[in-house]
């Protein structure tokens, strides 16, 4: 036995001298483990969400190998085990929908096993919040290690970016400024390593917010996939977890209030995704700390933008870890963050960042000149949004953001695609697009479809920005004047249900408003009017999804899922 003093977890299984210890053993004895994996050492898990229908995670096996060396160096004894993968790119209707399912699975591999702490590795956009959002619901020891970003994309001698490029090339080929050949070389050309997309997308922000949370360890955030440091991390935190699980630190000592706050500041400076905002929320209901919509602008709205990447800048994610990473954004902070949260390397936000070097102003800018002026996420409210909507106001036409117009109704993501390029549509630069029943419940899944292209003849006219709103989301690579995550949604009847072509929809940024002009009498009647579509999910699991699930400025979480089950599993299996 080892000189822990305290019986783990993991002895549960391991330790005993009866029938079930005879079971729990004998079977992993057939894969080599030798008499000392049993002998009360900490045992952590590793919770892969590698998939090669998940191409931004398809190098977790060898990440994977770096964790154990350090594990087994600090006298633990690692045992790797999958879980769901959420491919953003492949998975059909969308990933989002599967967020859920998958932080299920997390939760329920990671407290049904025997494992006294876990590292949690994590890449494309959903596999963060959804093995973050299971691992808090079990609440052993934990850190997060994320994959990394990509390579700079580089085209024809200059750099393009994951997701970002798609929506320019895509604008571009459909107004005829580039060939449909140049179209398809740009494919290898942007996604040319190993890692996630390499903007600050969805992907890249959750890996930000994982160091932000203090959940991931120094310069998680940054560190492309295929730089050797990224395996010297993974090392890192393989032993470091193992003296976290003596120390009995769990998520709930990392993920406080304290932290969702560090978190919200730093996704403002770095004009991080929309995105981000639905999954702390998700998380936070996980450990039962109080945060809402409203924190965002609270905690945000004044923060400035001091990261130059794309979508809101001109730079990548290699870019920023050259120049110093999150470190050394989380320093220019300053007094902005929580310095006394605590972090999974033991030491404080403070510790960690006190000495952070800039390397390159031009991609990180001081606070004092900032990149933009106030960059965090615009929560706007009014009788269009009851519950609210978001805005990335860093990603935006600054002129757009104030706005009225007339409303071009797509009432679905089908009808959209049906008419955005018929000639006949009735539509100019002035008017909003509108799009219905992409919510939570309505798409199901809540897709990235926010930011729908513009129509081709308003294209060719060489504009490329719009309003347009939606209660969908927009991936985190996007840009634009895009309203998104409109609560409560359409399709349970919300406002955005009622808007009909040609009414007035007022945006105005700075006074946090979105106004639909239409009398309450008249919303009244069309309410009345309004039935909702029948999706046609009969069984499975999307139906219970659409049973369950939250409205977006809630999280998007089940409502059966908020709140935690422990660690503690009462029965043995035979
Ligand atoms: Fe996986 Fe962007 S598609 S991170």
């Amino acid at each position: 036995m080892s000189e822990n003093k305290k019986k783990l977890r993991s002895q549960e299984w391991f330790g005993k001298t009866d029938k079930m210890g005879f079971i729990y053993r004998s079977w992993m004895r057939n894969q080599g483990l030798p008499d000392h994996a049993f002998d009360g050492r900490p045992v952590i898990g590793i919770c892969n969400t590698w998939s090669e229908y998940t191409p931004c995670n398809a190098h977790f096996r060898e990440i994977a190998e770096h964790v154990k060396r350090g594990v087994l160096e600090a006298g633990g004894y690692p045992l790797e085990f999958p879980v769901m993968s959420l491919g953003e790119t492949l998975l059909k209707p969308t990933a989002m929908l599967f967020r859920n399912l998958a932080s299920m699975d997390a939760e329920e591999s990671i407290r049904g096993n025997p494992m006294d702490g876990v590292i949690l590795l994590a890449g494309c956009d959903k596999t963060t919040p959804s093995i973050l959002m299971g691992a808090a619901s079990v609440d052993l020891p934990a850190i997060v290690i994320s994959g990394g970003p990509m390579l700079n994309g580089k085209y024809k001698g200059r750099d393009i970016g994951s997701g970002t490029s798609v929506w320019q090339f895509t604008d571009d080929v459909r107004a005829g400024r580039i060939t449909q050949e140049e179209y398809y070389y740009a494919e290898s050309c942007m996604s040319r390593s190993r890692g996630h997309c390499m903007t600050m997308g969805t992907a890249s922000t959750m890996a930000s917010m994982v160091e932000a949370l203090g959940m991931g360890m120094p310069h998680n955030a940054a560190i492309p996939a295929v730089d050797a440091r990224r395996k010297v991390l993974a090392n890192m935190a393989g032993s470091r977890i193992v003296q976290m699980v003596k120390d009995d630190v769990k998520i709930s000592d990392i993920l406080t209030r304290k932290a969702f706050e560090n978190a919200i500041v730093v996704n403002a400076a770095i004009g991080g995704s929309t995105n981000a905002i639905i999954h702390l929320l998700a998380i936070a209901g996980r450990v039962g700390v109080e945060l809402n919509i409203d924190d965002f602008d609270k905690l945000g709205h004044d923060i400035p933008l001091l990261l130059n990447l794309m979508p809101s800048g001109k730079f990548l994610m290699e870019d920023f870890y050259y120049a110093g990473g999150l470190p050394a954004v989380i320093k220019e902070l300053g007094s902005l963050i929580h310095l006394d949260a605590l972090t999974v390397n033991g030491k404080t936000m403070g510790e960690n960042t006190e000495n952070a070097p800039c390397y390159d102003r031009e991609v990180i800018a001081p606070l004092d000149k900032p990149f933009k002026e106030r960059s965090g996420i615009a929560v706007l409210k009014g009788n269009l949004a009851v519950d609210g909507a978001v805005i990335k106001p860093s990603a935006a036409t600054p002129k757009l953001l104030k706005h009225r117009g007339k409303a071009v109704v797509f009432e679905s993501i089908e009808d959209y695609h049906a008419r955005i390029d018929d000639p006949d549509l009735e539509i100019d630069e002035n008017c909003v697009m509108v799009l219905k029943e992409v919510g939570p419940r309505g798409y199901p899944g809540m897709p990235e479809v926010g930011n729908m292209g513009l129509p081709k003849k308003i294209l060719e006219k060489g504009i490329d920005d719009m309003v347009r709103i939606s209660d969908g989301r927009m991936s985190g690579t996007a840009y634009g004047t895009v309203i998104l995550h409109v609560s409560p949604e359409s399709a349970i009847g919300g406002a955005l249900a009622l808007v009909q072509n040609g009414d007035i929809i007022e945006i105005d940024t700075e006074g946090r408003k979105l106004h639909l002009e239409v009398s309450d009498e008249e919303l009244a009647t069309r309410k009345e009017a309004w039935k909702a579509i029948n999706l046609g999910y009969e069984r499975g699991y999307a139906q219970l999804y659409i049973n369950h699930v939250q409205q977006s400025h809630l999280g998007a979480d089940f409502d059966f899922l908020r709140g935690k089950s422990g660690a503690e599993v009462k029965r043995d299996s035979h």
